[in-house]
This record gives structure tokens, C-alpha cells and sequence, in this order.
């Protein structure tokens, strides 16, 4: 008869699964830095690729540290994600929509890694995978890090940029009732807002 399988045969699964994930986006991330227009946001992607690429290493010490064969099995979730991303960016939006649809796709990526993560390092913690569970928790600040710098780059300039792009007229109406400084508009503006309202 054969045997259940233990959490930690679950664990190996979704480290497979986790690492076909990271290798799938080290693929992605460079279409989603060719298609955004920021030159932030460009970079930002570009500086998460060097760090995805590190995680695909850091998956290799992991593997190692339990004495298992690295592989990879096919993550369907982060396909899933990505096929979307891929759409969006066949769009004709205009530039700074674009830019705040990268930005979202690139989002949807690093909350499904942080979900991965999250329980990788619980699971690891659990059954006294010392080694394994700190090279996770690595990764995992730097996947959070990489969706604050996304939100922070989405709230302080470019989602208003959009947005001002979609609806013209309210801009207009706006300055008229209340006119403000040039420096108020655009991307200074959302971030002096911001400060204001702290
Ligand atoms: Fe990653
Ligand atoms: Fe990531």
C-alpha cells in the first residue's frame, strides 16, 4: 500500500513548484521593463530580474541544504499570471496607462510569490529547516520590497498621470477653482498631496 504523503513531500512540491515560478519570470520581467515607458519604472523591473535571477540560486542552496536534486515542475499559477501580463501589454493604451497596467501585472507576480514564500518559510520553520527557511525569508523581504516599489511608483506619479489622461476635464475644473503652483501637477503634485495629507 502505498504511503501518504507528509508535509514534507508538500514542501519539496511547492519548492519545485516555486522555482519553475522564478525561472518562468526571469523570462517575463524583461518584456515588462521593454514595455513601460517610466524610465523608474523600467529600471525597477530590470533591478527585480537581477534579484529573481538570485532567487533561482538561492532555490539551488535551498535544494542543497535538504539534500535534494533541484528541479522544477511546471507552476501553472504564475503562467496563468503571466499570460495575462502578456495581453495587457498587446493593448493599445497610452503611455502612462501602460505603465500603471505593468505595474498591476507586475503586482498580481510578487503577491503570488509572497503567497509561496509565506508558506515555504512557515512550513520550513515547522519541521526545523533552519537553513532553508532563512535563505526563504531572503527572498521573501525582497518580494515585498519589490511590491512596495511598485506601489510607491503607481501612487506618487503615474496613476495620476493616468488618470489625468482619462479624465481631462476634471483637471481643468480643478485648476480653475483653485489655482495652484505648476509644480501641483503630475507626479510632484501626487507626492506633495501625499506629504499634505500626512
Ligand atoms: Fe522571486
Ligand atoms: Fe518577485
Amino acid at each position: 500500500m502505498a504511503q501518504a504523503g507528509t508535509l514534507h513531500d508538500a514542501f519539496i512540491d511547492e519548492l519545485r513548484d516555486t522555482y519553475d515560478a522564478e525561472k518562468q519570470l526571469t523570462k517575463a520581467l524583461p518584456k515588462l521593463a521593454k514595455s513601460a515607458s517610466s524610465p523608474e519604472l523600467r529600471a525597477a523591473f530590470e533591478a527585480h530580474l537581477e534579484e529573481t535571477r538570485g532567487h533561482v540560486e538561492r532555490l539551488e542552496e535551498v535544494f542543497a541544504s535538504l539534500e535534494e536534486k533541484v528541479r522544477g515542475k511546471h507552476c501553472d499559477g504564475i503562467a496563468g499570471i503571466i499570460e495575462e501580463g502578456k495581453s495587457i501589454m498587446e493593448e493599445d493604451f497610452d503611455d502612462a496607462t501602460m505603465d500603471a497596467c505593468l505595474i498591476a501585472a507586475g503586482q498580481r507576480a510578487e503577491h503570488y510569490e509572497m503567497a509561496a514564500y509565506g508558506t515555504l518559510v512557515a512550513w520550513a520553520k515547522a519541521m526545523g529547516h533552519d537553513e532553508a527557511a532563512e535563505l526563504l525569508e531572503k527572498t521573501l523581504d525582497e518580494e515585498k520590497a519589490a511590491d512596495e516599489k511598485l506601489s510607491m511608483l503607481a501612487e506618487e506619479g503615474i496613476n495620476q498621470e493616468a488618470a489625468d489622461a482619462a479624465h481631462p476635464s476634471d483637471q481643468e475644473e480643478e485648476e480653475e477653482d483653485e489655482p495652484a503652483p505648476a509644480s501641483s501637477k503630475g507626479r510632484t503634485g501626487t507626492a506633495a498631496r501625499r506629504t499634505a495629507s500626512r
